[in-house]
């Protein structure tokens, strides 16, 4: 039998679309058992998400990438996933099911293949790697293209900063999400996001909290997005007016990533949840952690 747990990711922070992402403190575990013949999917809690329980599932579909990539034959497969990381919010659950079918798959198999290798299977399946790098490498992780696939480096952020997360009552899909956007951008929103994304990491690294509302605006997705999500841009212009926050959407969205000080967490938190009640928007926040670890599998 073989288990992984793999933590939910949080993408682009604004303007490092498709190159950063941070890992979250929530968790979906995916569990692997060889059988006698056929494929057996359960999902937890029951009845809870509706996901493929036959060979469409992506947790599957990804385990079986890497057993046929490897040469690993099995009679037949048991997979069972307890999901707690919200789907189709923006929160990397899609990735997950891929990172942990194939973190669980390679021990099956015996460990043949890396991180770095199976990050670069992971990529591949998914499409664009600031999701999956964050759930197999833990921390702030930058992402980026080669010649021979995508490659990441991964960070321990700086300890005096911390998530919180808005997550709306609906969800949106990627494939939507990104259908919205220009194939072409223009060269000033490409140098602003640039300028916007370096100084982003070095916030992310070194804690500086002043500038962390510069460092989390966009111009490449969330104008062409924000249609897609009603409310959006009242959210973020409310948050921006607290001092020493950064806001963006969470990967794709419908979710709001927040940076915030460690210390102004709560009161934060508690701020944010009064503006939402006045409002009567359909938010929930959630005051979390950054996973500094990635996928453990054994
Ligand atoms: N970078 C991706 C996007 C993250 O914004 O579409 C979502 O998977």
């Amino acid at each position: 039998m073989a288990k992984a747990i793999v933590p939910a990711t949080t993408a682009n922070l604004g303007p490092g679309f498709d190159a950063l992402g941070l890992a979250l403190n929530l968790y979906n575990i995916f569990t692997l058992e060889e059988t006698g013949s056929g494929l057996e999917v359960n999902v937890l809690p029951e009845g809870e998400v509706r996901l493929p329980l036959n060979e469409r599932n992506l947790a599957y579909r990804a385990a079986k990438r890497l057993l046929d990539e490897v040469g690993y034959t099995s009679l037949g497969l048991k997979l069972t996933i307890e999901n707690d990381v919200p789907m189709g919010r923006g929160l990397g659950s899609s990735s997950t099911a891929i990172v942990g079918g194939l973190a669980a798959a390679n021990v099956l198999a015996g460990a043949r293949l890396t991180k770095d290798e199976i990050f670069a299977l992971a990529s591949e399946i998914e499409g664009h790697p600031d999701n999956v790098g964050p759930a197999i490498y833990g921390g702030f992780t930058i992402c980026y293209p080669t010649q021979s696939g995508f490659k990441a480096v991964s960070y321990k952020p700086s300890d005096s900063l911390t998530p919180v997360i808005l997550i709306p009552n609906s969800t949106l899909e990627t494939k939507k999400a990104r259908g919205v956007l220009p194939t072409e951008v223009s060269m000033t929103d490409a140098v602003f996001n640039i300028a916007r994304s370096s100084l982003l990491a070095s916030v992310i690294l070194e804690g500086r909290a002043d500038l962390l509302h510069d460092a989390m605006v966009d111009r490449l997705h969330q104008p062409y997005r924000a249609p897609l999500i009603p409310g959006l841009l009242d959210v973020i212009r409310e948050v921006q007016s607290v001092p020493n926050v950064g806001i963006a959407l969470s990967g794709a969205g419908p979710s709001l990533i927040c940076i915030v000080e460690k210390t102004n967490q709560s009161r934060f938190s508690e701020l944010v949840e009064g503006i939402i009640k006045e409002k009567q928007w359909d938010y929930t926040v959630k005051p979390a952690e950054f996973d500094l670890v990635g996928v453990t599998a054994s």
